[in-house]
This record gives C-alpha cells, sequence and structure tokens, in this order.
C-alpha cells in the first residue's frame, strides 16, 4: 500500500511538530523520473535509472573532491510527507508498528537518506543511481559512503574508547 496522506485502520496521529527553524538550508533539487508515490520504489537500488542532483550556489564549490567516491550517502527531505503518525500500518491491515521502527517518509521530521552509486559529474550536477524520492525533492546533504571514507583529520581519544573504558556514568539511569 502507497501513502497518500491517509490515516489507516489503527493509526495514531499526534500533534504535527510545530515551525521551529532548525537552520535547515535546500541545497540543491534532486530530478527523478517519478511524479507519484504509486510508482515511486520503496527503497532505491543500484541498477536503477539515473537521476540528477543539482547543488545550488555556492554550495556547488563543495563539490570538490567528491568525484572520487564510487558511492555517496544523500539526504533529502520529504518534503510531500505528513509527519504527525507515531503509530502506522505500512499494509493497510490494521497491524501497526512504531514510526521509529520503520523506513516510513512520514515521521516528525521526514528525512530520507539513500546511499547511490555515483556515475559521473558535471559542473554542479550529480548523475546518481538508486534514490527513490519524487522529482523535485530538495536536497539537504551529500557525504561519501562511510564505508569508502577514512577520516582525513588526526584520531583523537575517543575514537580508541570501547565500552570495556569504564562503567558509563551518563548512561545509568537516576
Ligand atoms: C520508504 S521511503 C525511503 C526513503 C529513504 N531511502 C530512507 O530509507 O530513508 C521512500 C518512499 O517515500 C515516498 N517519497 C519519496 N519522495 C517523497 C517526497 N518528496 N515526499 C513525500 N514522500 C516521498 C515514496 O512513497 C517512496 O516510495
Amino acid at each position: 500500500m502507497i501513502r497518500e496522506n491517509e490515516i489507516r485502520e489503527n493509526e495514531v496521529a499526534v500533534a504535527p511538530p510545530s515551525a521551529q527553524d532548525a537552520g535547515l538550508e535546500f541545497i540543491g533539487r534532486i530530478s527523478t523520473p517519478w511524479t507519484s508515490r504509486m510508482e515511486t520504489p520503496r527503497q532505491g537500488r543500484h541498477d536503477g535509472p539515473v537521476c540528477v542532483i543539482d547543488v545550488f550556489e555556492p554550495w556547488d564549490r563543495a563539490l570538490e573532491g567528491v568525484a572520487k567516491f564510487e558511492r555517496l550517502e544523500v539526504l533529502y527531505w520529504l518534503d510531500r510527507s505528513r509527519r504527525d503518525l507515531v503509530l502506522q500500518s505500512p499494509a493497510s491491515n490494521g497491524k501497526i508498528h512504531g514510526t521509529f521502527s520503520l523506513r516510513t517518509p512520514v515521521r516528525p521530521n521526514p528525512i530520507g537518506t539513500s546511499i547511490v552509486v555515483l556515475d559521473k559529474i558535471e559542473g554542479n550536477r550529480l548523475f546518481v543511481r538508486g534514490l527513490d524520492c519524487l522529482d523535485g525533492t530538495p536536497l539537504l546533504d551529500l557525504k561519501p559512503d562511510r564505508t569508502l571514507f577514512k577520516p582525513i583529520a588526526p584520531p583523537q581519544a575517543g575514537d580508541f574508547q570501547t565500552g570495556e573504558s569504564d562503567t558509563a556514568h551518563y548512561c545509568q539511569k537516576a
């Protein structure tokens, strides 16, 4: 079942988030073949159609060095989602699941993420495969796939800290 904006059997909505400005900026726009949620893949696939990410000025300068990564993590704003459901029924069968146990676009802050394969970059334009968003979806961020990325900054103490180090006082319940 694809959600438009309906509430399904046993689903629970709460008051949607009030407009608090987190200072998010849409830094680009994603062009995809999909104009309807009825057709959009639930999760992108690396052999899926090529999609285009246009990065707006002045952020296009931040693309320096990106071409060397075979895969990128793309974060986007699922702008046509409702944001008020805490319990959802993905199969529309009355069986409900907590929003945070799902990758549904319907969430308080509708951020989508995908690992995409980078085909090529032309100026401020990236050609990628692996997206699952509607045409015109706003771009929030781009990062190298974490499995391909080695920190450039020198290591620091926390990098070597394991769970054995000591009892985490900040984790203890009062
Ligand atoms: C299940 S979400 C997964 C998103 C991302 N891959 C993730 O896991 O965070 C993908 C679905 O979100 C819906 N969707 C895509 N673009 C959207 C948009 N701009 N606004 C609202 N819903 C969107 C479509 O129904 C699509 O199948």
